[in-house]
């Protein structure tokens, strides 16, 4: 089902006006055994925004979007509490698979399969799921996918190449197209620029801003001035909790909470 669902918006228990919602957390915890990383989270991410999750090393934000694309259940001794709705209906009543199709990953270090070319890289996701499907179809995908991260131009003649002999920046756009290649609705991405140099980052944030047309994004960033950039909404995570949602101009101007203030300021580093 694909139509968007209204929810009301839910923010630290408040709630504001109604926004076309796709993702909503609802009291989601997350444990390593019994410790537990991430508390009782209620969040509501807008279709077609980019937002951030902010907050200092070893808070929990690694931990909070492997939740979402069912990834944390992978780590020895990970668990969940409370509900991941994607457009309405709990990701954890659904095949893990299928939901990491609809919502992509890409990682803080860019990790194209180094066996492979571009080609195969931007459709591995179908390659390593037994999909088979015609060489002019799979063609559309490569080209549209690249295209869409913005690496088209730059390795059209080169397709047969290894994807790992790219620049950083090139991989982590190839990482990027073989997340777009299975179509998400959402795509997380874990700190997608924090390997990379200035230039290479910002060629990253001007397409993240592009792609939020077609795909909803959450980004963790520890880099306070890009999710100043990029986002619409950010959300503060302190020791698991958080501490703060808001559209990103009112977080950055006038936050509510002391903790986020202290970290705008550079008091948690
Ligand atoms: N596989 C694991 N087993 C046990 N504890 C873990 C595991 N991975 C992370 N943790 C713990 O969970 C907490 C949150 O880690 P997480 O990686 O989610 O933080 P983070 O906010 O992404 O930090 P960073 O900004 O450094 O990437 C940390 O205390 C960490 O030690
Ligand atoms: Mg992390």
């Amino acid at each position: 089902m694909k139509e968007s669902v209204l929810f009301e918006r839910v923010i630290l228990g408040s709630t504001e006006e109604a926004k076309d919602i796709i993702l909503q957390l609802v009291n989601l915890s997350a444990y390593f055994c019994e410790s537990r990383i991430v508390k009782n989270i209620n969040l509501a991410i807008e279709k077609n925004k980019v937002t951030s999750i902010m907050g200092p090393s070893g808070c929990g934000k690694t931990t909070l979007i492997r939740c979402i694309n069912r990834m944390h259940e992978m780590s020895p001794g990970g668990t969940t509490k409370g509900e991941i709705l994607l457009y309405g209906k709990d990701i954890n009543n659904m095949n893990a698979i299928e939901v990491r199709k609809k919502i992509g990953m890409v990682f803080q270090r860019p990790n194209p399969f180094p066996t492979m070319t571009i080609y195969e890289n931007v459709i591995a996701g179908f390659i390593l799921n037994g999909i088979r499907l015609p060489k002019n179809i799979m063609d559309e995908i490569v080209e549209d996918s690249l295209s869409k991260a913005a690496l088209w131009d730059e390795v059209k003649h080169n397709l047969g190449k290894r994807g790992i002999y790219l620049s950083g920046g090139q991989q982590q756009r190839l990482c990027i197209a073989r997340a777009l290649a299975m179509k998400p609705d959402v795509l997380l991405l874990d700190e997608p620029t924090s390997a990379l140099d200035p230039k290479a980052t910002a060629k990253i944030e001007e397409l993240i801003v592009q792609l939020k047309e077609s795909v909803t994004i959450l980004i963790v960033t520890h880099n306070i001035a890009q999710a100043a950039r990029v986002s619409d909404n950010t959300a503060f995570l302190y020791l698991g909790e958080l501490v703060e949602y808001e559209p990103t101009k009112k977080l950055f101007t006038i936050p509510r909470d002391k903790r986020t203030e202290e970290y705008l300021t550079g008091k948690y580093g």
